[in-house]
């Protein structure tokens, strides 16, 4: 942010041209995480008559985003925001925005598109939530005298080319290497819980033996623990004797959280869904005056229920393991 941006966000928006209007393109409803963050929008927005939120839910499709950023530029909205699906495949509807001179925050993932394009992105470095799970998983290796060599890790991936999958992965993929693990096998579970136990089922008739289950998302970590104890096996810390570790991300819903809680799921990377407020200051900056930061990426947590691992370290900075409340 900008020095005085904060201070800004409190000033009172100039409504005399009428209400601001916001096109908010969103995803769709996949995961609990997304329902959070369109709540996160709807709230923020809902509740402030200087404001007009338009919300069109996609259903995971780029081609309904697309659709909806043109309806939005018909409509002379006065914000675009932006969730995109996957990173490419934007320059086209973007330089049409950019023409029709309205402002495009992106949210969440990241576009791969010139940054004259859009105004501005806030989200979730994926990446690095990738590494602070799997560093949790070295330290807690190293505890309880685990060898590299008998670690098999299987990836549930994400909606594929979305920035969520792409981090997450490449931070299993590099920590996989530096540490010496075998990654047995990945495919996406499309961020959904019916998707990921299909593919956990299969993955399991497959490969022997699996003791470590990377879930791009919380949902997907539901559906593999179904798959996983449906196949009579059980789920925990217990790696050396014979438990199937799962890790994963959001942290949002209370499902996840009693999962963390009861040791289902071991670890888990958060990923913040509340963006509502965050695109709010953004707009009111705007309407200042006040140039948004290019890129704003948002601080996230690392939640276990073990208490064996007290701290991680990645690229030089360390991250207390928090408690699951
Ligand atoms: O882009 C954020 C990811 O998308 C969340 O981790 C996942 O749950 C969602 O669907």
């Amino acid at each position: 942010m900008t020095p005085d941006a904060s201070s800004a966000a409190d000033s009172e928006v100039d409504t005399s041209k009428g209400k601001i209007v916001i096109g908010f393109s969103q995803v769709g409803a996949e995961s609990d995480w997304r329902k959070a963050h369109t709540l996160s929008m709807t709230e923020t927005f809902a509740g402030d008559s200087r404001y007009e939120l338009i919300i069109d839910d996609a259903q995971q499709k780029q081609s309904n985003q697309i659709t909806a950023i043109r309806t939005f530029i018909q409509q002379e909205v006065d914000y675009i925001v932006l969730a995109p699906v996957t990173e490419s495949g934007w320059d086209t509807v973007l330089g049409e925005a950019k023409e029709a001179n309205i402002p495009v925050i992106i949210v969440d993932r990241k576009v791969d598109a010139p940054q004259d394009l859009f105004t501005c992105w806030v989200g979730s470095d994926f990446y690095l939530e990738g590494c602070k799970v799997m560093e949790w998983l070295k330290s807690y290796c190293d505890a309880i005298g685990m060898e590299a060599s008998d670690i098999y890790i299987v990836d549930i991936q994400g909606t594929y080319g979305s920035s969520a999958q792409l981090g997450r992965t490449k931070g299993l993929v590099d920590t996989a290497d530096k540490y010496g693990w075998t990654i047995k096998a990945s495919e996406s579970g499309e961020y959904t819980q019916a998707k990921a136990r299909e593919v956990m089922a299969k993955m399991l008739r497959t490969y022997d033996p699996i003791n470590v289950v990377y879930c791009e998302n919380d949902n997907e970590a539901f559906g593999v623990i179904e798959a996983i104890e449906s196949a009579g096996g059980t789920v925990g810390n217990s790696i050396k004797y014979g438990q199937t570790m799962v890790l994963s991300f959001d942290g949002v819903s209370d499902q996840a959280k009693e999962y963390g809680r009861i040791g289902k799921i071991s670890c888990i990377g958060e990923c913040n869904p509340l963006h509502g407020p965050r695109v709010k200051r953004i707009i009111e900056n705007i309407e200042a005056g006040i140039e948004p930061e290019k890129y704003e990426y948002v601080d996230e947590a690392v939640f276990s229920a073990s208490t064996t691992v007290s701290h991680i370290t990645v690229d030089h900075r360390t991250y207390m393991i928090n408690e699951i409340n």
